[in-house]
This record gives C-alpha cells, structure tokens and sequence, in this order.
C-alpha cells in the first residue's frame, strides 16, 4: 500500500455560509460550499466551486441551514456552572456565598471529573470552538480538564487560578506552590494537542494576589510565551478595595501594567471603570478586553463603554463570564451586548451611541475574538487556508409557526438565532474539519 500516493481527500460543505469579513462587514454566500481538506484545513470557501479539481470529496448538504465559524468565548469559569443564576448580591459578597465554595469541591477529584465533562459537552453543544477558561487554584482539577478539553477536541486557554491573600484559606496557597503547579501545568499542556491548548497565567484578580505573586507569574508568563488572565475594574466595590490593598500604583490598571503583565497576550475581563489614561494604557500593551454583559448586569457591576473602546481602535473579545453570566451560550451573548448599548443608550440619552447590530456582535462572537488572541491567522473566519471550526445553525427549531416562516432573509434569520439563542438551534460543530457534535 503506498500511502505517499493517495489522493488527498477533500470534504464539501453546502449550505448558506456567513461569516465576517471585518467589524462591519458579514459575507452571506448563498447557496455556498465550504471545502476542507483531510487536514481539517480550508482550501475554498465560495458560490461557484468548480468539483473537478477535487475528485475525491465527501459531500455534506445542510441545504438551507446556515454555516458560520464556532464561536469564541474569551472569559467563564469552569466551577462556577454549577449555579448559574443563584444569588442577588454584587461581586465581592457573590463570591464568598457562592463561587468559593463551589471552588473548594474541586478538590474531589470525582466531583471534579463529572462536572468538567458536563461544562466541555455543554460549551461545545452551544457552538463554542474556542474557549478562554478558569478552572480552580488546584493543580489537579486543572490537569483533568486539560485533559478532557484534549480529549473533546475544543480549543482552549486555561491556567490553574492563582490566588495568595484575601479569599478562604481553603483557595490559598503561598506564593512557592503556585509558582511550581503552574509550571509544572504549563510543561504538560501548553502548545498540546498542535497548538490547541494554551496555557494562561491566571492571577484572579488584584484583590487575591499579592505583589510578589503577581511578580513570579509575571515572570513565568514572560519566559513560557503564554497567555496572561485576569479582572478588571468590574465592579464599584471591588475598586475601593483594591485601592486599599495595592497602595503604590497610579491606578488599578497600574497595577498589573507595574508588574509587566500587560501584554498582546493578555485578556482582562470586564474593564468597566477606567480612566482615559487607563484606557491609553490597555490600548498601547495590546492588551484585550472582554466584554461580559450579562455579567456585568446579574453583578449589577456596570456598563462596558463598548463604544469608547472601539473609537480608540481597541480589538476586545466577547464573554459568558459564568456563573456572573447565567448562560453559557454565546448567542447568548451576542443579545446581551446589543442589549446592554441599549441599557448605555437610555442612561446616556444626552450622548446616545449607534445601536449595536447583528453584523457587530457576529464579528465579536468569531473573527474579532480571534483577533484578541492573535490566533486570526488560524480562526474567525473562512479565509483559505484558516483551520476549518464552523458550526451548523438550524432555526426550524425555533420557529414555533409550522404553517409560515416570517424570518425570509438571512440577516433576519440570524437576528432571531441570536434572540432566541436556543441550545436545539446548533445542529453540528466542527473543529479543525473534524466533526464534534
Ligand atoms: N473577580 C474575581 N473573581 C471573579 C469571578 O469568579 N467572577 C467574576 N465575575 N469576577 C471575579
Ligand atoms: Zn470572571
């Protein structure tokens, strides 16, 4: 059997295809054709694709379902899926009542197993490719969800959280252990699985890090090349106390800028309560937001000036933020951040902004999430030569009138994809060519 000699095989996928071609700007190819190769790479994406020049192709016809990249979530926490919805308070009481001590569980290895696999199955039946993850401080829980994240085949930036002062002495540890799981976690899992899996130094927040741990993580960050995570500037709460734990810095965003933790490769979530000079600060390290609105509504913590941030030529992700967030989908999401520039529009009704469109959040959702990461050379969208993640969304499940259809066009169809954002909506999802789900 001479294996050098076999055709490539090449996989065509009909149906109505969309995806962004920048912020404002989403290609509708309809009918059009996906073809990926064996590798799960995207060699054509187009109308008129001309099957001669791919004499071996496998062909799939989703018809008139729609075909888009899967989707990006740039900031939830694996423990917290366990109570999505539960609590009134704000963040710094939340968190105390309901997310340390779901975090503490984590240490049950048992428990810790079953609830991984529920939060990887659950993110990939949604349409999520591409996930920025907290998992918990222990080093263990840590390696089991790389592990299954390996094993599921979802890309994926995780790091163990990283935590020495101020929350349970059950989530601390000394600055020695955290330095050595995180390396150690880093050796197994960054770059694994070609580059699907990248670690991300994970200092939780100012609050919870002392000075010192933030210089070592820092550090680690620098000599390993890995992504950085962390919050900021979430909540009103949260920023008195900071001030009073971190005295020597100009500002909460100083504080991670003093100690070299601001880079390209750093994701801050929230960044609800900067300053212009904060802002200029974020803009010239590269370093990316993420927008967490329906976080930032359950927490009560505040409004992302989304169009501050865009004026200023600011690439940022979008987030579920769960358990802030109540819902793991990122269609979710979408609607929320349109919802929340309504919510800005209507407390700002002197200076109202441009409603935010469908075509925006699409983008934030894939292309602009991929951007953030720097990964738009492989993800976002249906380039040539880009890895082939793309989902399949079926909006017969959400159209409760089976005598008419008042959704014609697609842009119409995807605002109620979007509204609706119903789990039974995903059909399929593909990573890297490779069929998930
Ligand atoms: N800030 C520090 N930890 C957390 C967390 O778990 N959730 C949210 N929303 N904010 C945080
Ligand atoms: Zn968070």
């Amino acid at each position: 059997l001479n294996l050098e000699n076999k055709p490539k095989q090449f996989f065509a996928y009909k149906g109505i295809i969309v995806h962004s071609i920048s912020r404002h700007e989403l290609e509708i190819i309809n009918p059009g054709v996906l073809i990926v190769d064996e590798d799960g790479t995207i060699v054509e994406t187009g109308k008129d694709v001309d099957f001669h020049s791919y004499p071996n192709v496998i062909i799939h016809d989703f018809k008139q379902k729609i075909i888009c990249p899967g989707f990006i979530d740039l900031h939830l926490h694996l423990p917290q899926y366990e109570f999505v919805g539960l609590g009134s308070e704000q963040l710094l009481s939340w968190l105390k009542k309901y997310t340390f001590p779901a975090e503490k569980r984590y240490e049950d290895e048992a428990h810790a197993r079953a609830a991984i696999e529920v939060f990887f199955n659950e993110l990939l039946h949604y349409g999520t490719t591409t996930a920025a993850v907290y998992p918990t401080i222990h080093r263990k829980s840590t390696d089991l969800a790389f592990g299954y994240a390996a094993h599921s085949g979802i890309r994926l930036i995780m790091g163990k959280v990283n935590m020495d002062q101020n929350a349970p002495d059950f989530l601390l540890q000394d600055i020695e252990q955290n330095v050595s799981e995180t390396l150690d976690l880093i050796d197994k899992w960054h770059g694994f699985n070609d580059g699907q899996l990248q670690y991300a130094v994970t200092p939780r927040f100012a609050i919870t890090c002392s000075s010192d741990l933030l210089t070592e993580l820092s550090a680690i960050a620098k000599d390993k090349n890995t992504y950085i995570q962390s919050h900021l500037a979430e909540n009103r709460d949260e920023l008195k106390s900071v001030k009073t734990i971190h005295k020597n810095h100009d500002s909460y965003t100083h504080i991670y800028a003093d100690h070299g933790l601001l880079s390209s490769k750093t994701l801050m979530a929230h960044c609800i309560y900067l300053s212009d000079e904060e802002i200029d600060l974020i803009k010239e390290t590269n370093t990316t937001p993420v927008h967490c609105p329906t976080s930032n509504r359950f927490l009560q913590s505040g409004i992302f000036p989304l169009r501050e941030f865009e004026s200023k030529g600011i690439n940022f992700g979008i987030g579920t933020d769960v358990a802030g967030g109540y819902e793991i989908s990122l269609l979710h999401e979408m609607k929320e951040v349109i919802e929340m520039g309504k919510m800005y529009n209507i407390l700002n009704y002197t200076n109202p902004q441009p409603t935010i469109t469908m075509e925006e959040v699409m983008y934030y959702g894939t292309l602009g999430g991929a951007i953030a990461i720097g990964q738009e050379d492989r993800l976002g969208n249906f380039q040539k030569g880009k890895e082939a993640d793309f989902i399949v969304l079926d909006d017969d499940t959400i159209n409760p009138y089976h005598e008419f259809d008042n959704y014609q066009t697609v842009s119409d169809r995807l605002y109620r994809l979007i509204y609706r954002s119903s789990k039974e909506s995903i059909q399929s999802v593909f990573i890297k060519g490779k069929r998930i789900r």
